[in-house]
């Protein structure tokens, strides 16, 4: 049998390197992909003077590609400072893996997105970001592509569960296309909730069910 993938995918993705879990990341990225569902995490150890990132581990619900891409694209930015590992791309990472069937790009898009996610968590928590960006609807519709809905394992704005979106006065009012004693309706809601109430300018987030 012929696998698609290159020896080196297959390398790292039989013996991945940096997985696991860090105990009191100083930045870390959780991002799931639109595309299958799949998710990662990337945690960042950041030396406080230089900004380079000292240590980093992930844990992948992802694919072949996306634990392979995770694991090469972490090597790459260990002893990178936050600003060059910032600048690693996915395409970068498929070439030092010697390609990767195009079906699975967004596999490694997963990952690199994971890790910008880590280096963005670390710099809103240390003030490094100063141009804020303001919560608008595209900003929430953007975030809710990392809420899925369980009852098809996509995000919940490409199976339109989302019926209507407002942003007023730093509060958030998110219409859900289900009733309220729905089995999932918890857990959407409590995910909603995660993910609006971490942005800067919210203060409060409205979750509303159909019925
Ligand atoms: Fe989901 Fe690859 S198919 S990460």
């Amino acid at each position: 049998m012929k696998f698609p993938y290159s020896q080196k995918v297959l390398e790292h993705f039989k013996n991945p390197h940096n997985v696991g879990k860090m105990e009191n990341p100083d930045g870390k990225g959780l991002e799931g992909s639109p595309a299958c569902g799949d998710m990662v995490a990337v945690y960042i150890k950041v030396n406080p003077d230089t900004k380079v990132i000292d240590d980093i581990k992930f844990e992948s619900y992802g694919c072949a590609s996306n634990i392979a891409t995770a694991s090469i694209i972490t090597d790459l930015a260990r002893g990178k400072t936050l600003d060059e590992a910032k600048k690693i791309t996915w395409k970068q990472a498929a070439e030092e893996l010697g390609g990767l069937p195009p079906v699975k790009a967004h596999c490694s898009v997963l990952a690199v997105e994971g890790l910008r996610a880590a280096i963005k968590d670390y710099e809103e928590k240390h003030g490094l970001i100063t141009e804020k960006e303001s919560t608008t609807e595209e900003v929430v519709k953007k975030r809710l592509k990392h809420v899925m809905n369980p009852l098809t394992g996509l995000d919940v704005i490409r199976t339109n569960l989302i019926l209507k979106i407002s942003v007023e006065d730093g509060a958030v009012r998110v219409v859900v296309d289900l009733p309220a004693n729905h089995q999932f309706a918890p857990a959407i809601k409590e995910d909603i909730v995660e993910k609006l109430g971490s942005l800067w300018d919210v203060e409060k987030v409205d979750v509303v069910f159909t019925a």
